[in-house]
Parts: structure tokens; sequence; C-alpha cells
């Protein structure tokens, strides 16, 4: 991995270990990262400390980490390919945040979509950690130089302000930081809520109804489908604006099966959407129940887990305690 010769374009990304993934997380963030491993070189994260900005009960973080390694494994993460890793395993991110908060802006931190609406969700928590959330999640980016970070739509205002603070920082010191950029996918960029499909579907909503996890089984995942909420036309048709809940479901159907919208409002011309949603929950079940084989038999080698979650650290501290080194010296820290 060195920095000088030509290299592949690095990727970096992270999920939160804070539940179980849901099928918005695996469309817009996780499928993408394997097949992104032939031919970029990955790094992929388990953002524990970052999950630490909202409550956690410690010992169902510690499983949730775990768990989200397996999961990602079980969804294609290659560990001969990529480094996998969890985020406190690598402490030079937290050395490169201090850093990353002092060149970051109160009002660019205060603009943040995400940090008002987890203020306004636990008022009685708004803590630093969740203000400068952004500045940690800029030093993952930075401190590996990453080229370009697969996430959903939903994160692409913090890979812009990773981006606006490494400008900042080459400007005032010199050229160090490569300037990252969103990798979105069009397609399931952000999935919605099946309950109330104008909110994203996320895996902390307290309506059980509004998401499917990545283990539901299929009688699940077809019940959720068919209580999904769509509207009174009765015509599968693309509209996200005037309807969300049936666009949202054509999303998620084009996803699985790669037919295009065009193709899947013929498909079911003069269907109920009875049919379309009990067709959009098969295709689900079906993609999503290979992984769930993976998951379980993974997630029974704990040894196995740890071992590559150890590998992971060990490969990228290499790389992320030289750029801090770096950093450190660039702001005039003294070195002994
Ligand atoms: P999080 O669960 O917030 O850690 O998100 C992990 C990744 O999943 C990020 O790249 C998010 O952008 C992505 N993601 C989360 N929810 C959705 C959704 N409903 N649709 C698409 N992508 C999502
Ligand atoms: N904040 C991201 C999320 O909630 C997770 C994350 C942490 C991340 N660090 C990252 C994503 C670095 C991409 C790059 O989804």
């Amino acid at each position: 991995m060195s920095e000088t010769v030509e290299r592949k374009k690095r990727i970096l990304s992270g999920i939160q270990p804070t539940g179980t993934f849901t099928l918005g997380n695996y469309i817009g963030a996780v499928r993408n990262w394997s097949k992104l491993q032939e031919d970029f070189e990955c790094l992929y994260m388990v953002a524990d400390l970052h999950a630490l900005t909202v409550r956690q009960v410690p010992a169902e973080l510690r499983r949730h980490t775990r768990e989200a390694a397996a999961m990602l494994l079980a969804a294609g993460i290659d560990p001969k390919q990529s480094l996998l890793f969890v985020q406190s395993h690598v402490p030079a991110h937290t050395q490169l945040n201090w850093i990353l908060c002092c060149n970051s802006q109160f009002g660019e931190l205060s603009r943040m979509t995400q940090f008002k609406d987890k203020s306004a969700k636990h008022p009685d928590n708004v803590n630093g950690g969740l203000f400068t959330y952004p500045a940690l999640m800029a030093a993952d980016i930075l401190i590996y130089n990453a080229d370009l970070v697969p996430v959903g739509k939903d994160q692409t205002q913090h890979v812009e302000l990773a981006r606006n603070v490494a400008q900042r920082f080459n400007s005032a010191y010199s050229p160090t930081f490569t300037l990252p950029e969103g990798y979105i996918t069009k397609e399931g960029a952000k999935i919605m809520s099946l309950a109330e499909p104008t909110k994203k579907m996320s895996k902390s909503d307290t309506n059980l109804n509004a998401f499917i996890l990545m283990t539901d089984d299929a009688d699940t995942i077809l019940r959720k489908f068919r209580r999904a909420v769509t509207d009174s036309e009765g015509v599968v048709r693309y509209d996200p604006a005037e309807k969300p809940g049936v666009s949202n479901l054509m999303m998620i159907y084009n996803v699985f099966t790669g037919k295009a919208l065009a193709e899947i409002e013929a498909e079911f011309s003069g269907k109920g959407y009875g049919e379309f949603k009990d067709a959009v929950g098969e295709v689900v079940a079906n993609a999503l129940a290979p992984i769930q084989g993976e998951y379980a038999r993974i997630l029974a080698d704990k040894d196995y887990v740890d071992g590559v979650l150890k590998d992971g650290a060990a490969g990228a501290s290499r790389l992320a305690n030289r750029m801090v080194e770096k950093v450190y010296k660039k702001v005039g820290l003294l070195q002994l």
C-alpha cells in the first residue's frame, strides 16, 4: 500500500453497530461494498465509536459489533481482499479526530441535518460527540486517504464536510489529505420506511413494521411487505412524490430483479397491490436467504470473526499511524 507508486483507488466506509442491519443498510451501502472489492483497495469499518453518540447498553453494543462484522462477511466482504475492522481498535482515528475537530467550524457542524434530527429525537442527550460526529467520520476517511466513500444518501453531507475539512487543512499546512468523494448508487440510495414512506427506513424506528431486518425470516418479510403503506390509486406506477410507498417497493423490486421501472409497471399493470407486494416480498426473501445462512454459520465461529477483526485492525493501524504521525508533525506537535 505505497503512497507514491500508482495505486488502485482506495475506498473506506463504515456502519454503526446499533442493531441488526436493515434492508436499507444493505441496499444503500453494504450490497455495494462487496462489489467494489475487485476494482478498489477497500477498508470497511464497524463504527462503534459513532454508536456511542446515542446511549447504548454496553453488553448489547459488544454483541452488535461482532454481529455487524459477521453480517458484513456474510454479505460478501472478503477479508483476503479487504481490511475489515472495528473503529475503536484503531486508536489513530480518535487521535486524528481531535486535530480535525480543531479544523472544523461550529457553523458547519451546526448545519448537519443528522445533528439536527438526532438532537430533536434525543433532546435529553444532545452531547458533544453528537455534534462533532462528522469530524470523527472525516478522520475515518482522511486517515486512509480514501478516494471514494460508498454510503447512502443520508451520509453525503458528512462526506462533503470531510472534503471541506481536508481542503482547509491542505491549504493551511500543505497537501496532506486526498479529497474524498461520496459514491452513491442511483438505485436504492434511500430506501424508505414501509410504514411511513416519506421517512427513511431506519433500524432505530419504534414501529417494527417500518423496516425489514437482514435476519427476518421469509414469513416475516412477506407479512411486513403485505402491511406496507401504499395509496388508494391501485396502480403500480413510479412517482416518488405522489406515490412514495409504491415507488419505494418498486425500487426494492428493481434492485433484486434488475428489471427497469417501466418493465415493473408493465408486469403489474391491471394487477392489484396485493400481488405486487407478495412479489416484492418473495424476491427479497429469496435474496436474503443465502446471506442469512452464511451469517448463522459465520457468527457461530466467534474465533474466526475475532481473528478477521484482529488482522483488520493491525493492517488498518499500520496505515493510520503513519498518517497521524505526519499530521502531528505538520501541525507543530513536538516529536522526540
Ligand atoms: P447507519 O445505519 O446509519 O450506520 O448507516 C449505514 C449505511 O447504510 C450508511 O451508508 C447509510 O447511508 C446507509 N443507509 C442507512 N439507512 C438507509 C436507507 N434507508 N436507505 C439507503 N441507505 C441507507
Ligand atoms: N456515519 C455513518 C453512518 O451512520 C457511519 C460511518 C462512520 C461512516 N464513519 C464512516 C461511513 C466513514 C463512511 C465513512 O452511516
